[in-house]
């Protein structure tokens, strides 16, 4: 007899009254990935859900640190970011993913990581003029003078999801809007109870 019970998955979501995800946020730089994303994790956190956010603030200063922005270095970085979002799946905790991630393969990758069901992706669509007037970084007026190379929508390509869980318009609808169709996608998964 093993001296010791196995904390399940199964458990840790029974404890927690909600299922754990991970909510794949894709889209161009400055689309909204990550707004939208803690904006959806506040809300969560109010409802006493166990939530985290990755996005490029915490992951590629540090697990990331060593990558750029080749077509190879994007790939490694969506797989460390697959990986440790399956250790969080386990842990019984909605994960929120906001990165490019601009290669339809690396997304299906990570996808085929995870059991059916556990990664949903979340298209946040906006239009690159939209995004290029936002620039919140000033990168798009750089990589429009060719001081970054690769960047996404101006010299590296951004591949459409074919079929997302869900999509939503930031520059169409609020961010009220699109957070509330994230909680949405929740409720009719049955990942968390109706509020
Ligand atoms: S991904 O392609 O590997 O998914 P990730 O989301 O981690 O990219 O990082 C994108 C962020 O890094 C952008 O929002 C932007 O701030 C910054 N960045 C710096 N250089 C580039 C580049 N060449 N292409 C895209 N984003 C870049």
């Amino acid at each position: 007899m093993t001296p010791f019970i196995k904390i399940t998955r199964e458990w840790r979501n029974h404890q927690n009254s909600h299922k754990s995800v991970v909510l794949w946020f894709t889209g161009l730089s400055g689309a909204g990935k990550s707004t939208i994303a803690h904006s959806v994790e506040e809300k969560l956190y109010q409802q006493g859900c166990k939530t985290f956010v990755l996005d490029g603030d915490n992951v590629r200063h540090g697990l990331s640190g060593d990558l750029g922005f080749s077509d190879e270095d994007r790939k490694e970085n969506l797989r460390r970011i697959g990986e440790v979002s399956k250790f969080f799946i386990e842990a019984g905790t909605i994960t929120l993913t906001a990165f490019i991630s601009p290669f339809r393969d690396d997304r299906e990758r990570v996808r085929s990581l995870m059991p059916h069901g556990d990664f949903l992706e979340i298209y946040v669509d906006c239009s690159i003029e939209v995004c290029e007037s936002r620039d919140v970084k000033g990168l798009y007026k750089r990589a429009r003078a060719g001081e970054v190379k690769e960047f996404t929508g101006i010299s590296a390509p951004y591949e459409l999801p074919e079929k997302p869980e869900l999509v939503v318009n930031t520059d169409q609808q609020t961010l009220e809007e699109s957070v509330e169709s994230v909680i949405q996608l929740l409720i009719e998964r049955d990942i968390i109870q109706r509020v």
